[in-house]
């Protein structure tokens, strides 16, 4: 028998966690041991955070706290069982209902994450071979989605349609899905969803948009980058969005035809082989998706600190990217610039986090500044003013 040579896995993981360190890309995990509005406290010291998702300020309100705890009551904690076991409750039937309702889809369908939501409608819809058109820089959980199918991924260069269009007409027989960000998570820019719409329907493919960003953010009522285009279920037949983001939950949906969702509760896996989310969850969200559409001060409020810090930010030359959402990244290309800039606002008691390879591009990496209507116009004001000592218009951090 021959010797066996095989090498050790846990050992190859641990040369490449040192080699990560050594290239200074480690990335470090952080407790925060209490929260409060835009504050958090981690390892003793108070930090105004800079870097949640929590847009609309959700996370923490009491009528959410409160539709939770009632739910726990009635229903206990845990969902017991995969929705198709017996873990479907009414909080979870009530919640798709006003998902769909908001978004103006004909049926809306739970999962435990965004990242599940995206690998599920993706291993459902697409088979081995086909097309995946995506743009470069979509969130990860989309680029995993294609792979496993084992569709056939092409991505195009950021927001370029007529890329997009040399893609997917790069196998003009294959069935194919173009799958796009709403608001792109580094970035904060919105897809061109008109014209990749229009590109759809030209070209036979389906579009998908996961609007994790968007929803509760952009548009009137909040519905998401995909009404503000003005687009229906016809012109975007698969819409995303997660719950962990503007409404200050967790979880995610996917919205669309009766015929889409009939067919992920047969086929999407992520769906199918998973503990339904806690009930109790599924009615502080309901609360949540009310509290967005109805209290329309929290994206006033969040637009106007949006614009105070953009005026701010362009006072002092920082290299701002062009984005009118939530996320305010400040380019600074090299990573351990980035780096320093997030360690520099950390010990004047901000928290900003350094966003870098492989996340984004070698050479942009970047501060992902978040704004949220939890915060006041004094916060702005502090961070601009913490900015303006950091000096990173003249590249001297
Ligand atoms: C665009 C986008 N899609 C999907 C996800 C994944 O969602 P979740 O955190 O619910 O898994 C994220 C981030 O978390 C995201 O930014």
């Amino acid at each position: 028998m021959a010797a066996v040579l095989r090498p050790d896995l846990l050992e190859r993981l641990a040369v490449q966690t040192t080699e990560r360190a050594q290239a200074q890309l480690q990335r470090r995990l952080r407790t925060i041991s209490r929260v409060e509005g835009p504050f958090v406290e981690s390892s003793g010291q108070r930090l105004l955070a800079f870097c949640t998702n929590d847009y609309l300020g959700l996370a923490q309100d009491s009528r959410l706290i409160a539709a939770w705890k009632q739910a726990a009551n009635e229903s206990g904690v845990g969902s017991g069982s995969a929705h198709l076991i017996c873990g479907h409750r009414r909080e979870h039937a009530e919640l798709e209902e006003a998902l769909a309702a908001w978004t103006g889809r004909e049926r809306a369908l739970l999962f435990s994450t965004g990242y599940m939501a995206n690998l599920g409608v993706m291993q459902a819809l697409l088979k081995h071979g086909e097309l995946c058109v995506q743009d470069k820089l979509n969130h990860a959980c989309l680029l995993d989605g294609a792979q496993l199918a084992g569709a056939t991924l092409r991505r195009y260069p950021h927001a370029d349609v007529d890329a997009a269009a040399r893609q997917l007409h790069s196998d003009t027989e294959a069935c194919a899905l173009l799958a796009t960000d709403g608001v792109f998570s580094m970035d904060g820019d919105i897809a061109p969803l008109r014209e990749l719409a229009a590109l759809c329907t030209r070209e036979g493919a389906t579009l998908m948009v996961d609007d994790a960003h968007g929803l509760g953010v952009i548009g009137d009522d909040g519905a998401g980058s995909v009404a503000e285009a003005g687009l229906r279920e016809r012109d975007v037949p698969v819409l995303m969005a997660t719950l962990g983001k503007a409404l200050g939950c967790s979880g995610a949906f996917v919205a669309g035809s009766a015929a889409l969702i009939d067919g992920l509760i047969q086929f999407a896996r992520t769906y199918i082989y998973t503990t339904a989310m806690p009930p109790a969850l599924a009615a502080a969200t309901r609360c949540a998706v009310t509290l967005a559409r109805t209290e329309s001060w929290r994206r006033e409020k969040l637009n106007s600190l949006i614009h105070r810090f953009r005026r701010g930010a362009e006072q002092l030359g920082l290299p701002l990217m062009p984005s009118r959402t939530a996320i305010q990244p400040l380019l600074l290309g090299d990573a351990q610039r980035a780096l320093e800039a997030s360690w520099a606002l950390e010990a004047k008691g901000l928290l900003v986090v350094a966003i870098r390879l492989p996340t984004v591009p070698q050479g942009q990496a970047r501060l992902r500044i978040t704004l949220t209507a939890a915060h006041e116009e004094t916060h702005v004001d502090q961070l601009l003013e913490a900015l303006a000592s950091l000096r990173l218009a003249d590249a001297s951090v």
